[in-house]
C-alpha cells in the first residue's frame, strides 16, 4: 500500500518525505472518522432485522415486512402498558443528549433490551392476532369445532369471507327467530392523512349478517352503502361511519339504524339516523345532526322494555356521556331532558343493557384504536344518576391483558333470549396496521353475586342493591347445550 502511494506520489512529483508523511497522517485520520462515525451512528443506516420467534410452523402468523412495520410504526396494540407519556421536559432533554456521551457498553446493552422487546412485542401479536390457518370458518369447520367461539381468531361467514361487522351491535327478531349483526364494514386498506392522522379506512358501508344461532353468520349485504361519488353525502368514502346500532319500532314497522357520523378529522362529531323496511335493508339514509346541539362521537341506542328508546353519545370531547330520548317513531332526539353522566370520567364505546329493573352500562376509556381499562356503570333509571361498579373483567392469565379489556374495546351487550342471567359481550379488538383484520372478542357477561357500588361518589350512601356485573376470559366456550333463541322473550 505504502509502495504504491510512494509509486502515486512519485508520478505527481510530489515525493518529499515530509509530503509523503502528511498524506499518511491524513490517511490514518480518515479511517478513524469513519470508525468513529459507525460506531456512533450504527442503525441509523442499517435497518434491524426483525427476528422471528416461532418455529416454521407457525411463521404463517406474520410475514416479515408486516411484523416490521407493526413493530416500527407504533402500532401500539402490541406494546400497550408499556408506554409512558413523555414529559415535555424530558424530551428536550434526550433531544439535547449528544449520542458522544453514550458509552459504548450501554449501546450494547440497548440493543439487547431493543431486541428483547421486539420479540416479547413479536410473540404478544401471534397471540392477539392469530393467522389465517386458525380462522373459524363455519363453512369448513369439522362438527367437533362446530359452535365454538374463539376470541380474537379470524371469523368467517357461510361463505367462507372474512366477517366485517366492526363496532356492531346485534337486533333480534323474535318472529323468525332471527339475529341480525350490523358492523362497519372495514374490509380496504388502512391508511392516515397526515402523518399524525388516525389510522382509517374508506367508508365501504354498514354490513347486515344473520344467524339463528350466533355462531354461523350469513352476509346479508351492504345495508347502509358508502358514497364514492357526491362529496357532500355524510357517507361520502373520506368520512367516518361508525358503531352503527339498529332497533325496530312496533309502532311504525320500520327499522331504524343510528351511526356515528364524522369527518376525516373527527370534527363534525354528529349522529346520523337511517330507516328501511326490513331487517337487512337497504337502509334509507335521513340524515346527520349534532344530539342537543352537542359533539357526539361513540354512541349507541338502547330500547327499554316498555318502547321507549334513547341515545347515549360522549361528548364534550368524550369528557362525558348524555343520554337522551328518542322520539316515538325513534327518527328523531328529543331535544328536551337530556342528562349528563359520568361527567369528566372521560368515558366511550357505552354498550347498556338491562337485568331486573336495574340498567347497566360498559364502557370503555378514551384512547382511539388502543384499548383500555372497561367500566361497568349502574342506574335504576336510564336517564341516571349513573354509578360506577367497576372493571367487569376476570380471568385470563396475564393482568395487563385482563386490564386492557382482554386488548379490546366494547360495542354492544345482547340479552340472550331465554337466559336470564347471562348476556353477549361483543368487543372489537381493533388492529390500526390494518383495521380490516380487527378481530371480534365476544364472551359471556354474567351477572354476579348482590352488591351495592363502591366507586361512586354521587350516592355511595343509598344505591339499592343491584348485581355485580363480571366477564370472565375463556380461550374458546360455546352457548349452553340445548340453547335455542326462542321465538318470544
Ligand atoms: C375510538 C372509538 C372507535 C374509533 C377510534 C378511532 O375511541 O371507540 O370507534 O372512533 O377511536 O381512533
Amino acid at each position: 500500500m505504502n509502495a504504491m502511494l510512494y509509486r502515486l506520489l512519485k508520478r505527481c512529483n510530489v515525493g518529499s518525505k515530509c509530503c509523503f508523511s502528511t498524506l499518511l497522517w491524513s490517511l490514518a485520520a480518515w479511517i478513524l472518522f469513519l470508525q468513529v462515525y459507525k460506531t456512533l451512528f450504527p442503525s441509523s443506516i442499517q435497518l434491524p432485522v426483525p427476528h422471528t420467534p416461532w418455529g416454521k410452523a407457525s411463521v404463517d402468523v406474520y410475514d416479515e415486512p408486516e411484523v416490521y412495520q407493526r413493530i416500527h410504526n407504533s402500532d401500539r396494540t402490541a406494546n400497550v402498558g408499556k408506554e409512558q407519556p413523555v414529559l415535555k421536559g424530558q424530551r428536550a432533554k434526550t433531544k439535547g443528549r449528544s449520542s458522544l456521551l453514550v458509552p459504548l457498553k450501554n449501546k450494547v446493552k440497548d440493543k439487547a433490551e431493543e431486541e428483547a422487546r421486539e420479540l416479547a412485542a413479536l410473540q404478544k401479536l401471534a397471540l392477539l392476532f392469530p393467522g389465517r390457518r386458525f380462522a373459524v370458518d363455519p363453512s369448513k369447520t369439522s362438527s367437533d369445532e362446530h359452535g365454538y367461539f374463539y376470541p380474537g381468531r379470524e371469523w368467517r361467514d357461510t361463505d367462507g369471507k372474512t366477517i366485517q361487522a366492526h363496532g356492531g351491535g346485534i337486533l333480534y327478531v323474535a318472529e323468525t327467530r332471527t339475529f341480525y349483526w350490523y358492523g362497519e364494514n372495514k374490509g380496504g386498506p388502512t391508511y392516515h392523512i397526515g402523518k399524525h392522522g388516525t389510522a382509517r379506512v374508506d367508508v365501504l358501508g354498514i354490513s347486515c349478517y344473520s344467524s339463528k344461532d350466533l355462531w354461523t353468520w350469513k352476509f346479508e349485504g351492504i345495508a347502509l352503502r358508502g358514497e364514492r361519488t357526491d362529496k357532500t353525502s355524510d357517507l361520502y368514502f373520506t368520512n367516518v361511519v361508525e358503531r352503527p346500532k339498529v332497533v325496530y319500532n312496533e309502532r311504525t314497522n320500520n327499522y331504524v339504524m343510528w351511526l356515528h357520523i364524522d369527518n376525516g378529522n373527527y370534527s363534525k362529531a354528529a349522529v346520523g339516523v337511517a330507516v328501511s323496511t326490513q331487517p337487512e335493508g337497504p337502509f334509507d339514509y335521513m340524515g346527520s345532526k349534532r344530539p342537543h346541539g352537542c359533539d357526539s362521537r361513540d354512541m349507541t341506542i338502547f330500547k327499554d322494555d316498555n318502547g321507549d328508546a334513547y341515545i347515549i353519545y360522549s361528548s364534550v370531547t368524550n369528557s362525558e356521556l348524555h343520554i337522551g330520548m328518542l322520539t316515538e317513531d325513534y327518527m328523531e332526539v328529543v331535544e328536551r331532558g337530556m342528562k349528563k353522566v359520568l361527567v369528566k370520567q372521560h368515558r366511550e364505546a357505552p354498550a347498556l343493557f338491562k337485568h331486573r329493573n336495574f340498567y347497566y352500562m360498559v364502557t370503555s376509556g378514551c384512547t382511539g384504536w388502543n384499548p383500555n381499562g372497561a367500566l361497568v356503570h349502574v342506574a335504576e333509571s336510564v336517564l341516571g344518576p349513573w354509578a360506577t361498579l367497576g372493571d367487569p373483567c376476570t380471568g385470563g392469565e396475564d393482568e395487563e391483558f385482563r386490564a386492557h379489556t382482554f386488548f379490546s374495546q366494547g360495542s354492544f351487550v345482547l340479552p340472550l333470549p331465554g337466559l336470564t342471567d347471562t348476556f353477549l359481550f361483543m368487543a372489537d379488538r381493533w388492529r390500526p396496521a390494518d383495521l380490516a383484520d380487527s378481530r371480534y372478542v365476544w364472551l359471556l357477561l354474567k351477572m354476579d353475586r348482590p352488591t351495592v357500588p363502591r366507586f361512586d361518589t354521587e350516592f355511595p350512601l343509598n344505591f339499592p342493591q343491584c348485581q355485580d356485573v363480571s366477564i370472565p376470559w375463556v380461550d374458546k366456550w360455546k352457548l349452553p347445550k340445548g340453547w335455542n333463541a326462542p321465538d318470544r322473550r
